[in-house]
């Protein structure tokens, strides 16, 4: 039966996004799977007060269940009043990478407050065709719905692309207006996963691009993809306790702190928290062998999932302490 992501106690995006643009911090969209993430996401974003975007990609729903997942999400608004000793903090459940109008229409049914169409990978009129049949159903519902312009290179699902095409400045406000998204994500040089640039490549992101698309759009809530910064030093870890992870290179955190102080108010991290995990969990098993509770792997891992969140809410995105923002 459909249930409204108002009866589970979430939120939308439309007012976390003005207060986000206007207070030049970024809302953390944190990709989950299973329980241990969920719990690090929302012990790290109660701890510090800010609100958040529980982000699920096509694959996670298939590998969480898609009833399970509503009853977690709704679990989230309870178990963070709980550490907020009756507060809450505003938490939105968001699709990632839809690729479908049945797929969004699907998370909606089953309490989504948000859902991305991303038609990126069709011609501009059919990525236009289909966003807006998502906003029209979406919106029906009060349900918000991001859109995407120009393709990051790297691997997005099932689809790949091997550079990137940088979104064009002047297709942006044509494309808000004919399609009514809430919010638009967009290519400036962040791609998918933990290998973003080649050795000997300056790892930069096109800030001056960010800078024109905001002129073009001023003020509409702008959304950064693949914009984990793969820390070296967990890197280290993984290949430490016996990972084989070779040159991998992410987005500086000064360029994302500099991205969330603009119109840049939802930034997407999911590698650097599975390699937090990875590492945590290697070396459990590296340094205690027979041990085989998994909750003495998952835990730590948990531990350390929410270390990193909480550094990238209070130093990278800004978003501690807003929650509560009027
Ligand atoms: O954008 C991709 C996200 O990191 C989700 O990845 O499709 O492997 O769940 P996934
Ligand atoms: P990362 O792979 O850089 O964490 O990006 C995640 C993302 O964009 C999810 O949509
Ligand atoms: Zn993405």
């Amino acid at each position: 039966m459909a249930v409204s992501f108002k009866d589970l106690g979430l939120v939308n995006t439309k007012g976390l996004f003005a207060k986000a643009v206007k207070g030049g911090y970024a809302i953390p969209a944190f990709n989950f799977n299973n329980m241990e993430q969920l719990q690090a996401i929302i012990q790290a974003c109660a701890e510090t007060e800010s609100p958040v975007i529980l982000q699920v990609s096509s694959g996670a729903r298939k590998y969480a269940n898609e009833t399970l997942l509503r009853y977690m999400a709704q679990g989230a608004v309870e178990y963070a009043k709980e550490i907020t000793k009756g507060k809450g903090i505003p938490i939105v459940l968001h699709l990632d990478h839809g690729d479908s109008f049945e797929l969004c229409k699907s998370c909606i049914e089953y309490g989504f407050s948000s859902v991305m169409i991303d038609g990126s990978h069709h011609s501009y009129e059919k990525n236009i065709e289909l966003t807006r049949q998502v906003v029209e159903y979406a919106h029906k519902y009060d349900v918000c719905v991001e859109g995407e312009l120009g393709v990051l290179a790297g691997v997005e699902d099932e689809v790949s692309a091997e550079h990137h095409t940088y979104t064009q400045p002047s297709e942006v406000d044509d494309f808000v207006k004919k399609t009514g998204v809430d919010s638009l994500a967009i290519s400036i040089g962040t791609s998918h996963g933990a290998f973003k640039f080649k050795p000997g490549q300056d790892p930069k992101i096109r800030l001056d691009i960010l800078r024109e698309i905001e002129q073009m759009i001023p003020g509409f809530p702008i959304v950064l993809h693949g914009a984990s910064s793969v820390p070296q030093d967990i890197v280290k870890l993984v290949n430490q306790y016996g990972g084989k992870l070779q040159d991998a290179i992410g987005i500086g955190e000064d360029q994302l702190r500099e991205a969330a102080r603009s119109a840049v108010c939802k930034i997407n991290i999911d590698s650097d928290g599975r390699l937090a995990m990875t590492a945590a969990i290697r070396k459990v098993f590296a340094e205690k062998p027979s041990e085989f509770d998994p909750r003495k792997y998952l835990g730590p891992a948990r531990d350390a999932l929410k270390e990193l969140y909480k550094h990238k809410i209070v130093n990278v995105l800004g978003s501690a302490g807003h929650a509560y923002d009027l």
